[in-house]
């Protein structure tokens, strides 16, 4: 389907500023104009607006729990929007917290049109925090949590599909970062956590094999890629570094092969802070990685 990009700039969700300058990184980086050379059809529908960032502390064991909402509900719009014109949204984060508007969106969207959802949840963090569990009140640290129901009214209920997902529904890829408590809840719930040690033993190859297994022509896929994923030796460009992480051709082979699937339907760009890149390297990585994702290969013509 045709591809409509949105960026949601705001660091709203975390601790340190920069990642609100993420959306204007990755069109430098060439985003539009490198999904469109695969023939594809794409619009940038410019950035969304909301609240400036008040760099207070966490209030009841919230971050900007208000502004955060307000962020979220105008993801929510835009991609619900979006899905509802048959188009793919793309959303250019801005930090993790919005994956709660853009999935909401995703998981009305699906329930609509009785599909069956999975969600790819590429990162170095489980986001699996609640206002207990987490140590910084930051909200991006929470995003699954919420979507899976765990978590304060206004962000659990932004949809009308509440709680948004079940955890069966998610697939964790990447994660090398899990707090104390945030580990027995990720038990306690039994996400499916494909850990970097996991993807040592048995690769990249089995693991997505495994991540993929049920995919059908029901199914929805949706991509919400935190950089952080990537080994921060490719990857400087993000808050939250942990070392250790996915290589380039672990990461190729991943987008290349939830290409393969064409079931993409919907993708997240998260946590892209250039005030601590290299040149817009991280960037120009997770653009190329959407190449990968929008079906670019080495021999395959199109
Ligand atoms: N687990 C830490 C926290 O909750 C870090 C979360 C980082 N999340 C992210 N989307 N980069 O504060
Ligand atoms: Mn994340
Ligand atoms: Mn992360
Ligand atoms: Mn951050």
């Amino acid at each position: 389907p045709s591809v409509v990009i949105y960026g949601v700039p705001t660091d709203i969700g975390c601790a340190h500023r920069g990642a609100s300058m993420g959306p204007e990184a990755l069109r430098v980086a060439g985003i539009v104009e490198k999904i469109a050379r695969r023939g594809i059809t794409v619009e940038d529908a410019g950035n969304l607006t909301g609240p400036h960032n008040p760099l207070q502390g966490p209030v009841d064991g919230y971050r900007h729990l208000q502004e955060v909402t307000a962020w979220n509900r105008a993801a929510f719009d835009k991609s619900t929007e979006i899905l509802a014109d048959g188009k793919l949204p793309i959303m250019l984060g801005g930090d993790h917290c919005l994956g709660i508007g853009a999935i909401a969106a995703v998981a009305d969207h699906c329930r609509a049109q009785g599909k069956k959802l999975r969600v790819f949840w590429l990162d170095a963090h489980a986001d699996f925090n609640t206002s207990e569990a987490s140590p910084s009140g930051n909200i991006h640290g929470m995003p699954v949590a919420v979507l899976c129901g765990l978590g304060p009214d206004a962000l659990v209920n932004m949809g009308k599909t509440a709680p948004a997902l079940t955890p069966d529904q998610v697939r964790q890829i990447g994660i090398r970062s899990v707090d104390r408590a945030e580990k027995q809840l990720v038990k306690q719930h039994d996400l499916d956590i494909y850990d970097m040690r996991y993807i040592d033993e048995i690769g990249m190859r089995r693991v997505m094999d495994e991540a993929l297994e049920g995919i059908d022509d029901d199914t929805h896929i949706h991509v919400s890629f935190d950089v952080d994923m990537l080994d921060p030796s490719i990857a400087p460009g993000t808050g939250t570094r942990v070392p250790g992480g996915v290589n380039y051709r672990e990461a190729q082979l991943m987008f290349e092969m939830l290409a393969d699937t064409g079931r993409v339907g919907s993708v997240d760009i998260v946590e892209v802070n250039p005030a601590l890149d290299k040149r817009n390297a991280t960037a120009r990585l997770a653009v190329a990685l959407m190449e990968s994702l929008f079906g670019k290969s080495t021999l395959v013509r199109e």
